[in-house]
């Protein structure tokens, strides 16, 4: 299973066809070191990867609709024989051109003096100044000797556009081989979830669950995790992005797990939240009931048409009436919720795109005052969470919070695919609901 040659095509013809009289230049991914001498595994750019497929390092591509012969243009690291005994194989020029459909291939070495006649024509660059400042300067540096000739020339380009506002839209809405590739994302990334909650037992360690977690994405072919997996026990689960995984489950512990596998590029995003023992306390029960109550309510405004905002507006709603409920908040409800006197308790949005990024690349407000409606083929996250935390601290005028119910940390997250049916939960293999997880 892989995007297929014509459809890395049809995205590069899609973007060219909104880019008019302007060259885009995209950066591929740098290589970062562990230690040493040693590097981690290389991971491409995903807009360089979504328009290319090409899994390389020190690459540019260009993309020129107006050039008269070349109207894609791979900049690639030629062969090597002896580096690549060491270093793994590499494409090379040719290669690039045959494999990859570009319309000219160059080495990388040869960009100076190759860009310019890509650039000598258009009216802009598109290019998205990123955290490689060396290369900034290299794509200003070219922009500004073109404005000097602009005046024999009488073409060249006048401004420096960011790329995401043209490519991104397209990256929002998956295609059906996208699709494909999220399924089998998200199956594998629901297996492993199975198979940690099975294995978890008081007096593990947090590791060893992630573990079972990692064992499954390799196993089934995932590149690996699609983030650092998160096995939060106790109250641990109340950092958000707690990734040490270091201590010892306990008795009456919940567990919560936050991981997901990575599968040719796409990315899945699970979240569940479990007791360890088998039975959840009275309040970690009742703190579970608003979070899946809040979760489900979300999920139903995933339909084709609605602002991106109104499932997480619904999920705080809930989860601000329960926290009511339990006496945890009090006053009224909309000021609650217009001040966000609940951010102690949920201080995070409801979701994100997911696709080639797990925070995935896609404009989720339509200038500063509306949100997006949502559009079939769009994959996002829904996953709202409470979290006491042993040293929360409420707002002022608020209650303080009885010590029964701190340390409790839940969320449960799952992967929605957008579609003129509803919304079709593709991480539904994962239980949530609480008969299937007490025993
Ligand atoms: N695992 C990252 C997130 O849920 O957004
Ligand atoms: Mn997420
Ligand atoms: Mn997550």
């Amino acid at each position: 299973m892989k995007i297929s040659q014509a459809e890395y095509r049809q995205r590069r013809d899609r973007l060219m066809e909104k880019l008019g009289q302007g060259t885009a230049i995209v950066q591929s991914a740098p290589t970062a070191v562990m230690h040493n001498d040693v590097e981690y595994v290389y991971r491409q750019d995903s807009d360089f990867f979504y328009l290319t497929g090409f899994n390389e390092a020190e690459a540019v591509a260009v993309f020129a609709p107006h050039h008269e012969e070349h109207q894609f243009i791979l900049f690639v690291q030629p062969k090597d024989p002896e580096k690549e005994t060491w270093t793994g194989y590499r494409c090379g020029v040719e290669g690039a051109k045959e494999l990859y459909g570009a319309d000219a291939t160059y080495p990388i070495s040869e960009l100076d003096e190759k860009l310019p006649q890509y650039l000598e024509k258009c009216d802009r660059i598109y290019y998205h100044l990123g955290r490689d400042h060396h290369f900034n300067e290299v794509v200003l540096n070219h922009w500004q000797k073109m404005m000097q000739g602009y005046s024999k020339r009488g073409t060249g380009p006048q401004a420096l556009e960011n790329i995401h506002p043209v490519l991104h839209p397209l990256r929002q809405v998956k295609s059906e081989a996208e699709i494909d590739l999220l399924r089998k994302a998200t199956a594998i990334s629901a297996e492993a979830h199975n198979r940690a909650r099975e294995f978890a037992k008081v007096g593990h360690y947090e590791y060893q669950i992630e573990a079972e977690i990692a064992h499954t994405f390799r196993l089934q072919g995932g590149m690996g995790t699609a983030y650092p997996s998160i096995v939060a026990s106790g109250a641990n689960a109340c950092i958000l992005h707690y990734i040490n995984n270091d201590q010892q489950v306990q008795e009456n512990d919940l567990i919560l797990i936050d991981a997901g596998c990575s599968y040719e590029y796409y990315n899945g995003d699970i979240t569940r939240t479990f007791p360890v023992s088998g039975k959840f306390t009275p309040e970690q029960k009742a703190l579970y009931e608003i979070v899946l109550a809040a979760q489900l309510k979300a999920i139903e405004q995933v339909q084709v048409g609605n602002p991106y905002n109104q499932f997480h507006d619904t999920a705080v709603r809930t989860i601000v009436e329960g926290l009511i409920d339990l006496g945890l908040l009090v006053g009224d409800i909309e000021e609650i919720i217009k001040e966000e006197k609940y951010k102690p308790f949920y201080m995070h949005r409801t979701g994100h795109w997911l696709g080639l990024d797990v925070h995935d690349a896609g404009f989720y407000k339509v200038g500063a005052e509306s949100w997006r409606s949502l559009q079939p083929g769009n994959v996002l996250t829904v996953e709202p969470g409470i979290y006491i935390g042993p040293d929360i601290k409420p707002f002022e005028g608020q209650p303080e919070i009885p010590e029964k119910w701190r340390g409790i940390g839940i969320r449960i997250e799952d992967d929605i695919l957008v579609t003129e049916n509803g919304p079709e939960v593709l991480t539904a293999a994962v239980p949530k609901l609480i008969e299937d997880l007490e025993y």
